[in-house]
């Protein structure tokens, strides 16, 4: 009826716009969706592109159509080996796989389904593109919470083993000082003579310079942890400093009944700090002793290159191969407290004091044979960078 109007030219209305082609709607449909779509020909040429997959990509959805999805999507030459539109092609089902585009530096997750003929033949495959980026950074960033927090708490729990052995540490030789005043006090009432009290006093000598040397060792402990650990470069000989050391602790290797050899070679002069290198020498020496079994500690020094090298070898409990990284780490003990006391400090400050020295410190050892420790340091001191 309506054409019968248009051919006599009366018709006020506009004619009705031709009804949209199956093609058309569909693409309506596609650009409708907020997700990428495109159909993809078994080639990896681009059929069809919503409106959203042009958007992505920066393009018109008319340049998209007729080029190959992985030179679009991937800025690649040749398809990429886990293709999931190959993967769907190939077996001819769904496929998932999330990837990164390097275009868009973004992650996708992507979804591809076979489009079949009327004859169930593959024709194309719908490919169907999420956007993850956000999901991946917010997991991501709840992993690097969850570590942090895991760390923190890791931390906490050293801090408050550390607190509790090193109050038991200090509390030992203050229990041992208070007994021995005691003794004296009886003594000097009782007017016993000086050689009852000499040994005593020795007792108490001892005891003041335990928990000095543990007081120290607290100090270092935060300064190193805050990398403000002083060094007063001068000319020492280093074989000098081992034997001052080995003389001011021959009580303490009497006591553990451990014989020190130290074959004193020609000096070893260097350009160190005297604090560090008696740090060093005095904790290996009170490790070799403490953990020396009652056998023979063998010191060396010698001048290699341009490097002098401090060996301290016990014959001891040794180290299990898992323990021996982690031992130059704060508070890390390889031992139980119950057996040997300690804080877990004296190797950390090791290493420590022979960095700021620019050297280094390593150890060698087999469960029941002893260790051996190493200490390497540059004879000209440490890079200026380094002090
Ligand atoms: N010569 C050694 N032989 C066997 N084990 C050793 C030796 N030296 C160190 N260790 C192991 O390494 C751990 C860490 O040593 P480190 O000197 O740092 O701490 P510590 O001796 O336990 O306490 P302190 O802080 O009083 O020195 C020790 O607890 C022990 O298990
Ligand atoms: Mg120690």
């Amino acid at each position: 009826m309506s054409s019968g109007d248009d051919r006599e030219g009366t018709a006020q209305v506009p004619p009705p716009p031709p009804p949209a082609s199956m093609k058309a709607r569909f693409e309506q449909l596609l650009d409708a969706v907020v997700d990428n779509l495109a159909l993809i020909a078994p080639d990896y040429t681009i059929l069809m592109a919503n409106e959203t997959t042009a958007r992505y990509f920066n393009a018109k959805k008319e340049d998209l159509v007729g080029q190959k999805c992985f030179t679009r999507f991937q800025q690649r030459t040749t398809p990429c080996e886990d293709c999931p539109v190959a993967a769907t092609v190939r077996t001819g089902k769904p496929c998932v796989l999330e990837k990164r585009s390097d275009v868009t530096d973004t992650y996708l997750e992507l979804h591809t389904t076979p489009v079949l003929d009327e004859a169930g033949r593959l024709v194309g495959v719908l490919e169907h593109a999420k956007d993850t980026t956000a999901r991946r950074r917010a997991a991501a960033a709840a992993a690097e919470r969850e570590h942090l927090l895991a760390q923190r708490e890791e931390a906490i729990q050293s801090r408050d083993n550390f607190l509790s052995v090193a109050s038991h540490e200090l509390r030992t030789p203050i229990t041992t000082l208070h007994l021995q005043l005691e003794l004296l006090m009886r003594q000097v009432r009782a007017g016993d003579g000086a050689d009852g009290l000499k040994g005593r006093l020795e007792a108490v000598r001892r005891q003041t310079r335990r928990l000095t040397r543990l007081v120290d060792q607290l100090l270092d402990v935060s300064r190193l942890a805050a990398n403000r650990l002083q060094v007063e470069l001068e000319e020492l000989d280093l074989v000098e400093v081992v034997s001052e050391q080995l003389a001011g602790h021959s009580d303490t290797c009497l006591r553990a009944g451990c014989e020190v050899r130290f074959p004193a070679p020609g000096p070893v002069v260097g350009r160190w700090d005297r604090t560090r290198l008696e740090q060093i020498i005095a904790n290996l020496l009170s490790n070799a002793t403490k953990y020396g079994a009652g056998r023979p500690v063998e010191i060396a020094v010698e001048a290699a290159a341009s490097l002098a090298r401090l060996t301290v070898r016990d014959h001891g409990i040794g180290i299990a191969p898992e323990d021996q990284q982690r031992i130059f780490e704060r508070f890390e003990r390889a031992v139980p407290t119950r057996s040997h006391l300690g804080l877990g400090l004296g190797l950390w400050i090791v290493r420590k004091a022979a960095e700021v020295l620019g050297g280094e410190v390593r150890v060698s050892s087999r469960v029941g044979e002893g260790a051996t420790f190493t200490v390497e340091l540059p004879l000209g001191g440490p890079k200026p960078a380094q002090e």
